[in-house]
């Protein structure tokens, strides 16, 4: 397995693969990494020859106020991990390998970032979306693999791929879960005992959620106000935002026809948590 902190080395690496014809899957991550983060990189593994994998805390998708500073780091047991996957690269850049001084070039979220995490994380998807450019334009991937657990930057990356026409594919990934339902995040780190007991929370509200629709709910307020009540029942949780949007524009929906997305963030104590389900029409 090859490192590589610089641009030009990870490149070396990746033109030496595609000059032999070999197909390349991406995982983009912020490392910390955990089965869900491994789900992606077995399913890059299966598709394709090699994969790279990037580790990088990316500083453009953090507001001021955010975790950027204390997100969870441990590159030694990452690249063990990795290693032992079968990854044939990991590009683990510094911030000014990315960000060179006067680096000054972004690239605009579109209307599909205006919902959801975008609301309480205005500039947070022009971050994703230029880190993950860059990462794109520097590992020339055939394939890249992203989580549903973050399924509205899945969303926005798919769009991104159609609107500037890259030449490679998106593939979306289940949500990796723990045994009693708490969706895998790196994030999980910062609970304490009690807060990784009401982390449930997030879990148990949409289920419920989901079981609601199943039975004929289509109504958009009934499912959030009935999530809304579950999450207040909660003493450690507060509400960011509940919502249910459609999947080709992530716009609010009243009625859950078709693809939707219904989705919520919580804070745990300080620590904000995500979670969703993905309705599609014939699931029922
Ligand atoms: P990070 O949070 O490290 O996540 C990297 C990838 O792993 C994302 O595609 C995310 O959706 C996926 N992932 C995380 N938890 C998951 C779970 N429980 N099940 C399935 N997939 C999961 O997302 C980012 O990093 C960054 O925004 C990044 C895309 C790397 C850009 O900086």
């Amino acid at each position: 397995m090859e490192i590589a902190e610089t641009i030009v080395k990870a490149r070396e690496v990746v033109r030496s693969w595609r000059s032999r014809g070999l197909s390349i899957g991406l995982v983009p991550t912020m490392g910390y990494l955990h089965e869900g983060h491994a789900s992606l990189i077995r399913r890059a593994k299966e598709e394709n020859d090699q994969v790279a994998l990037s580790v990088f805390v990316n500083p453009t998708q953090f507001a001021p106020n955010e975790d950027l500073a204390k997100y969870p780091r441990d590159f030694q047991r990452d690249s063990a991990l990795c290693s032992s996957l079968g990854v044939g690269l990991i590009f683990h850049p510094e911030p000014l390998e990315m960000y060179p001084s006067g680096f000054a070039t972004y690239v605009e979220a579109p209307a599909l970032g205006l919902n959801l995490c975008g609301r309480s994380r205005p500039t947070h998807f022009r971050g994703v979306l230029t880190v993950v450019l860059k990462l794109f334009n520097i590992l020339e991937p055939t394939r890249a693999y992203f989580g549903l657990k973050d399924a509205q930057q899945f969303f926005i990356l798919k769009r991104m791929v159609t609107d500037l026409s890259l030449d490679l594919a998106v593939v979306p990934c289940p949500i990796i879960r723990e045994s009693d339902g708490l969706a895998l995040s790196s994030r999980n780190a910062y609970l304490s005992e009690s807060e990784r007991r009401a982390a449930l929370v997030l879990h148990k509200a949409l289920t419920q959620a989901e079981a609601s629709v199943l039975a004929g709910e289509t109504n958009s307020l009934q499912v959030v106000s009935a999530m809304k009540k579950i999450i207040a029942q909660e003493p450690l949780a507060k509400l960011d935002y509940a919502e249910v949007v459609e999947t080709k524009g992530l716009t609010l929906v009243n009625e859950i026809v078709g693809e939707t997305l219904v989705a919520l963030a919580v804070y745990i104590g300080q620590t904000r948590l995500i979670d969703n389900f993905l309705w599609k029409a014939n699931n029922k």
